[in-house]
C-alpha cells in the first residue's frame, strides 16, 4: 500500500534491482541462473521498479487483511472477515505472482538462497539494530525488545540460508531445518509506542517482513530441492506469524472492524486510482506490454476491493 524508494542499476546485459533499504527483503540483485516461471523478456528498469514496489504493497495488503479477518471473527462478523480473506487471497495469489512471474523474481534454488541471504544480512546487521538503537534513544523499549529479537531471528535465517547454498554448491554438510515458530496473537488495540520514528520503523519493517513472507512462499514452490523447500516455507512463516505479528501489535494495525474496513479502502483507493494507473502508463510507455498489461488489471481489481470494502462498511453501518 506504502510506496518506498526503489532503486534500479542497469549493468550492461545483467539488471540488478535493488528494492533499497529500508525494507531490504527485495535488497538481493536478482541473479543469473535458471530461471523458473517466466514471461518473455525481461522488463526494463524503471518497470522493475514498479513491480517491486506493487509486490512490497501487495504482500503488505495479504498480510494486513489476514489480520483484519481474524479480528471480524473476533466480533463475530462472519460475512466480512470472509470478504477480508477472500481479497487476501487474491492479493497473494494473483497479484504478487503474477508481479513476481513478469520480475522474474524466482531464479533457480541458488539464486533464491543468495537473494534470501542479501535481505537478512541487512536486516540482521543493519536495519533491526538501527531501528532498535533509535527505540532505545526514543524511550520505547517494548520495540527495541523486539527489534532486538528480530535481529537474532534474521541471523538464524541467515545462517541457515547460507549452509543451504554451502550445500547445493559443495554437497558439504546439509540443508537445515527451519527454526520453530511461536505465533503471535494480534489483538485489536491502539499504538504501543509513543515516538513517530518508532512508528515509521514499524512500519518499513511490517512492510519488509511481509514482502519476505510472500517472496520466501514464491521461493518454496519453485523449489527444486525439498528441503529447501521446506526451509524457505518455515522462514516464511516466520516472517508472518512472528514478525510481522509482534510489529503489528506495538504498530497497533489492528482496530475495530469499522477502522480496518476504512483503511483497506483508503490502501485501495490508492491503488487502484494512483499507483497502478500510473505505472501502467510508465510501462506502456516503456514498451513493457505486458506489464502494463498487469497493472491496468490490477487498477480494475483494487477498485472492486475498494467497493466491496465499501459496501461491507455500509452494512456494518445499519447493523
Ligand atoms: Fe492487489
Ligand atoms: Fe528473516
Ligand atoms: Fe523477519
Ligand atoms: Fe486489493
Amino acid at each position: 500500500m506504502r510506496l518506498l524508494t526503489t532503486r534500479v542499476l542497469a549493468t550492461g546485459a545483467a539488471t540488478l534491482t535493488l528494492c533499497a533499504p529500508p525494507g531490504g527483503a527485495l535488497a538481493a540483485p536478482l541473479a543469473d541462473g535458471p530461471t523458473a516461471r517466466t514471461t518473455g523478456r525481461v522488463p526494463k528498469p524503471r518497470t522493475l521498479a514498479d513491480l517491486n514496489t506493487s509486490m512490497r504493497g501487495e504482500a503488505f495488503a495479504y498480510a494486513s487483511y489476514r489480520l483484519f479477518a481474524a479480528q471480524a471473527r473476533r466480533e463475530g462478523l462472519r460475512s466480512t472477515a470472509r470478504l477480508f480473506d477472500r481479497t487476501a487471497r487474491v492479493e497473494l495469489a494473483e497479484h504478487f505472482r503474477e508481479e513476481a512471474m513478469l520480475s522474474r523474481l524466482a531464479r533457480g534454488d541458488a539464486a533464491n538462497l543468495r537473494n534470501a541471504i542479501a535481505g537478512e544480512s541487512y536486516e540482521h546487521r543493519t536495519m533491526y539494530p538501527r531501528f532498535a538503537r533509535q527505540a532505545r534513544a526514543d524511550g520505547d523499549r517494548a520495540a527495541a525488545a523486539l527489534f532486538t529479537e528480530i535481529a537474532r531471528d534474521e541471523g538464524g535465517h541467515l545462517r541457515r540460508f547460507r549452509a543451504a547454498l554451502r550445500f547445493l554448491q559443495t554437497g558439504r554438510g546439509k540443508v537445515p531445518a527451519p527454526a520453530k515458530v511461536t505465533p503471535e496473537r494480534v489483538q485489536a488495540g491502539p499504538p504501543k509506542v509513543r515516538a513517530r520514528r518508532t512508528m515509521r520503523n514499524l512500519d518499513t519493517a511490517m512492510h519488509g517482513e511481509a514482502l519476505a513472507h510472500a517472496k520466501y512462499m514464491w521461493f518454496a514452490e519453485h523449489a527444486r530441492n525439498r528441503a529447501v523447500a521446506r526451509l524457505f516455507r518455515g522462514a516464511a512463516a516466520m516472517e508472518l506469524r512472528e514478525h510481522f505479528a509482534g510489529e503489528a501489535r506495538l504498530y497497533g494495525l489492528v482496530r475495530a472492524t469499522r477502522a480496518n474496513l476504512a483503511r483497506a479502502i483508503a490502501g485501495e483507493r490508492y491503488e487502484s486510482r494512483t499507483m497502478y494507473p500510473r505505472f501502467a502508463r510508465r510501462a506502456k510507455a516503456a514498451g513493457d506490454a505486458k506489464a502494463a498489461a498487469r497493472f491496468r488489471h490490477n487498477a480494475a481489481d483494487e477498485a472492486k476491493h475498494m467497493r466491496a470494502f465499501q459496501r461491507a462498511l455500509r452494512r456494518l453501518g445499519r447493523g
